[in-house]
């Protein structure tokens, strides 16, 4: 663990001593500044970049949202502590039922009688599934959260028939066999799911029916058709890069599937994973910079394609995104698999990812943190509790409080040097401006170095309480568990007059400030 001491000590002046002491770690230099205008909008901020994601595999359904017979769950088997902790995660889009599972999914098998569904083999991740959670949990569960779904649909080995009955299974109100099926188990309203998803990482080999990029655009192509035919107003996701090793044209499979899919594709799905393997904490934070950059050529290639479509719109969608490199490889088979435990330099990835989303959401519209629980997940459960991993603070908080419309501000930030991004700003910020509220979040990448910021509202001025909630623990490799959480949000306050607000910003923490702008 690198620096631990120091960084232990200097977390405990912070707590301690306050702002005299840590103006000290900065001694000789000039604040940082931040320059606020909020005339200079970058977008509306949707509040489905705080979706989420539930999928077949490990630990996520069975024994996570869902574990009939648990003296946890309810009668019908949803687990009441995960559903509760997942609520406060205002989340905005629920993906499901995969992911790489969803690649051999049959969505049949997943409905009617619990007792007579088919348990199938389950080759994705190693395991036997029972089916008991099918279409009608899930969309129970979306109910229960207030959320949107969001089905993937099996472009793997599944057919465009299935994928186009599924749609008119949820959506139709015609009286067809589809819609008789789902009265018959038991819903006689249509649901309307808006969210279907062509197929998951199908420029992957790992993937069931992976395709080259020709082959899945024909393919998905046909598959869109017949589901727009079916409803018009659903939303189509098409499925982009997940795969940037080295030699990969991952701009090449973008620019392809987007030629055959841009009359009917709404969104373009793109997958990150980052993970700390040469434990360098400083490389690791600086991760946020490859998401603003694939962002930033995804959005070239869009707009690329869809020069040829007036008047049709076309979004990113981030629809699977987080740390993960432990609890992974050849061995992740099986039903306790992903159980990653993160800490807290990863939840300062998480807020930085979070921070690139805001600072985009002109075109990022969608995106879903993988996972919900246990598998690469916020949350984490046992047969006797849970506990809230260290990712689930930046991620509420954001999700509770970051709306309206993102601003792009000035920023001005002492800098170390990255080998993959050269110069990297210690201070990663992103802004939401609501009805002349505005939140400020502000990750301070330094390890051992508080950074004092002179924060300027340039058209308004800065009035009265400002509540302030930071994310910081003993250490960068602190993690919760079980009845231990060193790693939380607290809360204080301070005001604010005028058009300056100077802070100081603890050492490798992540901070969110709330404040009127008059
Ligand atoms: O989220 C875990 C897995 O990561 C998903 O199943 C797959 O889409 C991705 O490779």
């Amino acid at each position: 663990m690198k620096n631990s001491n120091l960084s232990r000590r200097t977390f405990s002046k912070t707590l301690l001593a306050g702002a005299p002491l840590l103006a000290q770690a900065q001694q000789g230099s000039k604040p940082a500044r931040i320059k606020i205008d909020t005339e200079r909008v970058v977008g509306d901020i949707d509040p489905k970049l705080y979706g989420n994601f539930v999928e077949h595999l490990g630990r996520c359904v069975e024994g996570g949202i869902f574990e009939e017979g648990s003296k946890l769950s309810d009668a019908e088997g949803y687990r009441k502590d995960v559903l509760k902790a997942s609520k406060d995660l205002n989340i905005g889009l629920l993906r499901w039922p995969g992911g790489n599972f969803s690649s051999n999914y049959h969505w049949k098998d997943g409905i009617g009688p619990r007792d007579q569904r088919p348990p199938r083999l389950e080759m994705a991740w190693g395991t036997v599934e029972s089916n008991r959670f099918g279409t009608h949990e899930f969309l129970k569960y979306t109910e229960m959260l207030g959320t949107e779904p969001y089905f993937c649909t099996n472009l793997g080995t599944g057919t465009w028939e299935a994928a186009q009955q599924w749609v008119e299974y949820c959506n139709s109100s015609e009286d067809t066999a589809m819609t008789r099926l789902r009265k018959q188990n038991g819903r006689q309203q249509p649901w309307k799911v808006n969210y279907w998803g062509l197929g998951n990482e199908m420029d992957g080999p790992w993937q069931m029916g992976h395709r080259s990029a020709e082959d899945y655009g024909k393919f998905a192509l046909e598959a869109a058709k017949l589901m727009k035919w079916t409803d018009p107003n659903i939303k189509l996701i098409v499925a982009g890069s997940s795969n940037y090793g080295p030699g990969i044209d991952w701009i090449g499979w973008n620019k392809t599937v987007l030629e055959y899919l841009k009359h009917h594709g709404d969104y373009l799905a793109l997958h990150m994973y980052v993970g700390n393997r040469e434990n360098n904490y400083l490389e690791f934070l600086a991760s946020s910079r490859d998401m603003d950059e694939k962002t930033k050529t995804a959005e070239g290639v869009i707009r690329g394609a869809m020069s040829t479509e007036p008047g049709r719109k076309m979004y990113i969608a981030w629809d699977e995104w987080n740390v993960w490199y432990r609890a992974r490889g050849d061995k992740e088979r099986g039903r306790k698999i992903l159980e990653e435990r993160y800490n807290l330099e990863d939840a300062l990835v998480v807020a930085t990812f979070l921070n690139s989303f805001i600072n985009n959401a002109h075109i990022v519209k969608i995106a879903n943190m993988a996972q919900l629980v246990n598998v690469i997940a916020p949350m984490f459960t046992s047969p006797e509790g849970m506990f809230l991993q260290t990712i689930y603070y930046p991620l509420m908080m954001f999700a509770q409080n970051s709306k309206g419309k993102s601003l792009e501000l000035f920023v001005d930030s002492p800098k170390y040097t990255s080998k993959r991004f050269g110069d990297v700003n210690y201070i990663d910020t992103s802004a939401a401006y609501d009805n002349g509220n505005l939140v400020l979040n502000v990750v301070n990448r330094h390890e051992t170095q508080a950074i004092t910021v002179e924060i300027e509202a340039q058209d308004k001025q800065f009035s009265g309480p400002v509540s302030i909630s930071e994310v910081n623990g003993p250490d960068i490799k602190a993690e919760n568990d079980f009845g231990v959480t060193k790693v939380k949000a607290t809360p204080r306050t301070a005001t604010a007059q005028g058009h300056k607000l100077t802070m100081q910003f603890a050492p490798h923490s992540y901070t969110m400030l709330k404040v009127k702008l008059v």
